[in-house]
């Protein structure tokens, strides 16, 4: 630091205004940009609109006095923090400054990134966090932990109040990981981030697995394999383009709704193609992202958890310009059964959405729950049951639009009227029955096959029984479990009607403390 001893206070604040900018100074900035990573203050600058920054504490300092640290300040002690706007909306934004002790957090850092999520909660605007850390300021010792936990105690207080948003853009381990991982959405970006409760060494000293960082926590692990982080992005950029995108669907807070865009609605609406979509075998594979793009407005797709739990597919659109969640089941992987990544993806997703006034559109096509010891053993029980609870208990309006097949308890969990939706559809294709037609056959006809002449032909002759009966919307729609039977070509202008209609949706529920989700 300069001596300022001299200097009168106006000289004193550009000083200090330019020493701030630098962070840890030019090496390395230089160093950081080697790496192809941003500097806190670039990443702010792509995130926000420009001019629109305002920071707060920037000259905040640490006050340890241990291992040389009474030697060594930094003005803003490695995290950048403030508000601004994204299209034209508030934010704030708290950004950790590798190049200050390697973006550690020390109990300043810390209150400094309170201090913007207690504005942000009385504010009632998203907190978007850029994460590039080497963890607890270690010089710090409890002090940083008690930070740390500080922070933990906030994001869970914010949870469901206002929307957050976790970058991933750096190093991210031990505990620090626990503040991304209770905020709504991670993002990393791929090569320079990672995400791990102990990093390679500590794997190799005590299960001998020899794993790198990016194998271990980098961000094509955490996008496939544990489902931790929502995007993977290639690069910084891309990272800050998909918090943008995010951002547009959501509303500032939980009393809020998404602003919508300006929407011209055409003559007609209906989309032919969607006719013509569900293949003739019901046991052909189709993409469901196909039905999705024929339904919504033009490229407003964008899909969250895209490599993760693929048999489900789940993301926000736009209808007639208002923002929607969609929850569909994806054939075209393991024949879209529901299987534990499947059932807890969408179950944080639906819940998202509940918590932030988004309504729900779901497209079912689902033959059950995925069997076998490993998902038994590992409590497809107590995961799926996740979904259905998160489906019970979200009050926004919700539809359901049934393609294809409907089969057992997966009928009931995937937003059926029973469990609160508000209008129920199917399209002249569903199947809504406890199974498929040849697994009932097989039980309760097994007598009769038994005894017929021609087992085989008997079989075929009870399947088709079966098929005629059960494998259609009719039953259901008899019943009034499904509202209507519609031609795929009408669903967009149908839903474009039914949510319009829900719009003012009042639905509480009964008062208590919390639930109890099966976790
Ligand atoms: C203080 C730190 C630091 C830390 C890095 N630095 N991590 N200073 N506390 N935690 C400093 C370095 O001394 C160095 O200072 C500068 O930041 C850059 O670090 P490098 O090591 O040169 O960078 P790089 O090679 O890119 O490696 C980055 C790194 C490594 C992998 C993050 O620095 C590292 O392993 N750091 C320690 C990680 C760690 O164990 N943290 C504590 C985890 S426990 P100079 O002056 O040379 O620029 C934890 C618990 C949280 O976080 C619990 C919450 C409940």
């Amino acid at each position: 630091m300069a001596d300022t001893t001299s200097l009168s206070n106006i000289k004193i604040l550009e000083q200090k205004n330019a020493e701030a900018l630098l962070g840890g100074g030019p090496d390395r900035i230089d160093a950081q940009h080697k790496k192809g990573k941003l500097t806190a203050r670039e990443r702010v600058d792509l995130l926000l609109d420009p001019g629109s920054f305002e920071e707060i504490g920037k000259f905040v300092m640490h006050r340890s006095k241990d291992f040389g640290l009474d030697k060594e300040y930094y003005l803003g002690d490695g995290v950048v923090t403030g508000y601004g706007t994204v299209n034209g909306r508030l934010v704030y934004v708290f950004s950790q400054d590798f190049t200050v002790f390697g973006g550690s957090l020390s109990e300043t850092h810390a209150e400094k990134i309170v201090k913007i999520m207690d504005l942000a909660m009385k504010n009632g605007a998203p907190v978007i966090g850029l994460n590039d850390s080497g963890g607890a300021r270690i010089q710090e010792g409890v002090v940083s932990l008690g930070g740390y936990a500080d922070i933990f105690y906030k994001n869970t207080l914010a949870s469901g109040v206002i929307p957050q948003i976790s970058a991933v853009m750096g190093p991210c381990a031990g505990g620090a990981v626990y503040s991304p991982a209770i905020t709504d959405f991670i993002l990393m970006v791929e090569n320079t981030s990672y995400m791990f409760v102990t990093g390679p060494n500590v794997v190799k000293t005590v299960t001998h697995e020899n794993v790198t960082s990016e194998e271990l926590g980098g961000a094509s692990t955490h996008s496939t394999k544990s489902g931790v982080t929502h995007f993977s992005c290639a690069n910084e950029a891309e990272c800050i383009n998909n918090i943008k995108a995010l951002l547009s669907y959501i509303p500032q807070n939980c009393e809020d709704t998404t602003p919508p865009l300006p929407y011209e609605p055409t003559e007609d609406e209906s989309r032919e193609i969607l006719n013509n979509l569900i293949p003739e075998n019901t046991n052909q594979p189709y993409d469901m992202r196909e039905i999705i793009a024929g339904i919504i407005d033009a490229d407003s797709f964008l899909e969250v958890h895209k490599n993760f739990g693929e048999n489900i597919v789940v993301g926000f659109a736009r209808l007639a310009g208002r923002s929607i969640g969609i929850v569909g089941n994806q054939p075209a992987v393991l024949a879209g059964v529901l299987d534990i990544n499947a059932s807890t993806k969408a179950a944080r997703f639906v819940r998202f959405c509940d918590c932030f006034n988004i309504p729900l559109l779901v497209l079912e096509d689902v033959p059950g729950f995925l069997p076998g010891t490993d998902q038994e053993w590992r409590g497809i029980i107590s995961n799926g049951a996740k979904l259905l609870y998160a489906f019970c208990e979200a009050t926004v309006p919700r539809i359901t639009v049934i393609t294809r097949k409907a089969y057992g308890g997966a009928y009931d969990v995937m937003n059926s009227k029973h469990i609160g939706a508000d209008l129920n559809y199917a399209w002249p294709t569903a199947e809504i029955a406890v199974m498929g037609a040849k697994g009932a056959a097989e039980i309760i006809f097994k007598r009769e096959i038994a005894a017929a002449e021609d087992p085989e032909a008997k079989l075929a002759e009870k399947i088709e029984e079966y098929q005629k009966k059960f494998a259609t919307p009719f039953r259901a729609a008899h019943r009034g479990f499904i509202d209507e039977v519609i031609m795929p070509a009408e669903t967009r202008t149908k839903l474009i009607k039914a949510f319009k209609m829900l719009e003012n949706k009042v639905d509480q529920l009964p008062r208590k403390k919390h639930g109890n989700i099966p976790l």
